[in-house]
């Protein structure tokens, strides 16, 4: 894979796009990746939250608040967009671009109402529901999770990863720290797993795999058996 897009978008305001698109950005590069991270949220959060991570990381790092059909030339390995919590002509035209489109979800029930049209807007640019898997951010035991849990099932979406709410997360971000400042291994892995499932997920898509199943599950114990 040379180059890799990926959006993060719902038209929920407060699940989580932004800080994924953030963490995403800083995997990247200290995967060293250059980054291209596009801002069309008018909050520009996540604009601000990477303001201090140009000096901080060697690899290129660039930002900017327009998607153009010529960002698809540009010379970054990786492109993250962050969207607005809405499905306005700019995120329609980042699913149209993204490789794969993620999408938060917190357990509630307005952060999954509106994903049906959000699948259907995705399949007139001719995206297949596996590009656009859903990112379960701190589903817990709680009654709202078995009830967003069965709804997601009901539906059939694809889900790529959970991540855990931590408390450390929200304070990092926004005082201008690397994410995983503070965290214990344990607690970065899954978005160190999400990051990795995108990449192996883009290959699989790029393979002309489209099943949700086949595309999202990880198949690292069946591989390995394999090579053995
Ligand atoms: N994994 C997480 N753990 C703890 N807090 C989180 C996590 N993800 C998001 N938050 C917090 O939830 C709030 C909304 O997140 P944000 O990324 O800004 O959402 P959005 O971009 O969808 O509006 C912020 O206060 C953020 O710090
Ligand atoms: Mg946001």
């Amino acid at each position: 894979m040379s180059k890799f897009a990926a959006a993060v978008l719902n038209r929920k305001g407060g699940v989580g796009k932004t800080t994924v698109a953030v963490i995403l950005a800083e995997i990247a590069l200290v995967r060293h990746n250059r980054v291209l991270a596009i801002d069309l949220d008018p909050s520009r959060n996540f604009s601000d939250a990477l303001g201090f991570m140009k000096n901080y990381f060697r690899s290129s790092l660039r930002v900017k608040n327009t998607l153009e059909e010529s960002d698809a030339d540009a010379p970054e390995e990786w492109i993250v967009i962050d969207c607005p919590p809405t499905l306005n002509e700019e995120s329609k035209y980042a699913v149209d671009f993204a490789d794969i489109v993620v999408v938060p979800v917190r357990p509630d029930f307005f952060s999954l109402s509106n994903l049906g049209v959000l699948y259907s807007t995705a399949k007139k640019f001719g995206k297949e529901k596996a590009q656009l898997p859903l990112v379960k951010v701190g589903y817990d035991s709680s009654v709202m999770t078995k009830i967003a849990n069965q709804l997601i099932s009901e539906r059939d979406y694809p889900v790529a990863e959970e991540l855990p709410l931590h408390k450390h997360i929200p304070y990092n971000i926004t005082s201008g720290r690397v994410w995983s400042t503070g965290l214990i291994a344990r607690s970065r892995q899954p978005y160190e797993r999400l990051y990795d499932k995108l990449m192996k997920a883009v290959d699989r898509l790029q393979n002309g795999i489209t099943d949700i199943n086949e595309v999202w599950t990880d198949r690292k114990e069946e591989e390995s058996d394999e090579d053995i």
